[in-house]
């Protein structure tokens, strides 16, 4: 069939996936996460990435009624990670004189996840090397680390659209008009907020494309000021600068004596004009704490004493700050410990491994339950952190 380059198309395929307890075994979805495929129907067909092994069915109805009666010619094969991968095999006994697009990297991972061979079938693609599909070619780039070392986009000139793997992607539903940021912060900072760099090496290349669409894995499809903002954030999570001017108060807490001054701490911090985002480090979700960490300039630590260290949701909590690359922002710290604190200890050996962090004065200890010399403290640390934003 001859189709012409504006007969040709890309059919989202994906599914959403609305009951999943923990996304990758970790991080809470209250409002679902997509695994997004798409289809090119031009002269050839190209699948774009399969979907997480609990949605296989669903895609390939989808994927199906998108053919209409077609067998795709290509699969193209950006990331590995199970929840894009995972239907692979499937699909490759569905269509067996199906191609299969990847990277010198790609293939192997596709050894070692199925324990099959896929040599025979692969088209093995570089940095720069292009897919025509007839009007439409894909022209592929290597984004190492963003998020697995084998990750790459592809750009479709004729229709400017960018399919980014995971950038660019989103907690939630594909639909756009459900508020981006807020769950796209925290599906970055937490899975590819490590590699800020990388993710700079992409958008310097993704600079130099006319892009008017993307097209990522999970999330909805960007394109107009939507894609500007997502472009804008993009570059600011990935250099480590805040995005907004405000405390993310964090504490950890055993009998509630800690989160009572964590919480009066936080009304002074309001006193000074300050934007606050509080949470209970053991209650509520921590990867939302993570992404308040790199989203406000200021954080603060307010954490009970345990076992001579610190309350373990606070260690936790500052684990995943030092191994996401947290940095340069301004600190307050609060312990507390009714015998021997220790928490004040361990947190200030915790942030010593992060770059560029300005710990304030007064660092402040609380014996069992905040006095009024406590108070006077954290108005003082209050004003402080306002003096330093
Ligand atoms: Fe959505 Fe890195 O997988």
């Amino acid at each position: 069939m001859m189709t012409s380059k504006l007969d040709a198309v890309v059919v989202p395929v994906g599914c959403f996936d609305g009951d999943l307890d923990l996304f990758e075994s970790q991080y809470a979805v209250p409002n679902g996460v997509s695994y997004n495929s798409y289809l090119i129907v031009d002269e050839k067909t190209a699948v774009l990435d399969t979907v997480d092994p609990r949605k296989t069915g669903d895609w390939l109805a989808n994927l199906e009624q998108a053919l209409a009666g077609r067998t795709p010619d290509y699969l193209v094969i950006h990331h590995m990670e199970p929840d894009h991968a995972g239907s692979i095999s499937t699909l490759a006994d569905k269509y067996p004189d199906m191609t299969l697009v990847g990277n010198a990297k790609t293939f192997p991972m596709l050894t070692a996840f199925t324990g099959r061979d896929f040599g025979d079938r692969a088209l093995i693609v570089k940095e720069g090397d292009g897919l025509s599909l007839g009007a439409h070619t894909l022209t592929f780039y290597t984004a190492p680390m963003v998020h697995w070392p084998e990750v790459m986009v592809s750009f479709e000139k004729a229709s400017g659209t960018l399919f980014a793997a995971d950038g660019f992607g989103r907690f939630g539903s594909t639909n756009p008009d459900d508020p981006w940021v807020d769950e796209a912060r925290r599906y970055y900072i937490n899975i590819v907020g490590k590699y800020g760099v990388q993710v700079q090496a992409l958008l310097k290349k993704a600079a130099g494309l006319d892009i008017k669409t993307v097209c990522p894995l999970h999330g909805p499809i960007l394109s107009g000021e939507a894609l500007a903002l997502a472009l804008e954030k993009y570059d600011i999570w990935s250099r480590y600068v805040p995005e907004d001017k405000g405390v993310l108060l964090a504490y950890a807490s055993i009998h509630g004596n800690t989160a009572r001054a964590a919480l009066e701490l936080a009304e002074m911090l309001r006193a000074e004009g300050l934007t606050v985002e509080a949470i209970d480090l053991a209650r509520q979700d921590w990867a939302q704490a993570v992404a308040g960490a790199f989203r406000y300039s200021g954080l603060v630590l307010a954490a009970s004493s345990y076992d001579a260290g610190v309350f373990p949701p606070m260690a936790q909590f500052l684990m995943r700050l030092k191994s996401k690359g947290f940095r340069d922002r301004t600190v307050g710290l609060v312990e507390n410990g009714s015998w021997g604190p220790s928490a004040m200890k361990t947190m200030l050996g915790e942030l010593e491994a992060m770059k560029g962090l300005d710990i304030l004065e007064p660092k402040i200890t609380i014996r069992s339950a905040a006095t009024d010399e406590n108070r006077a403290q954290m108005k003082e640390l209050a004003r402080a952190m306002a003096q330093a934003l």
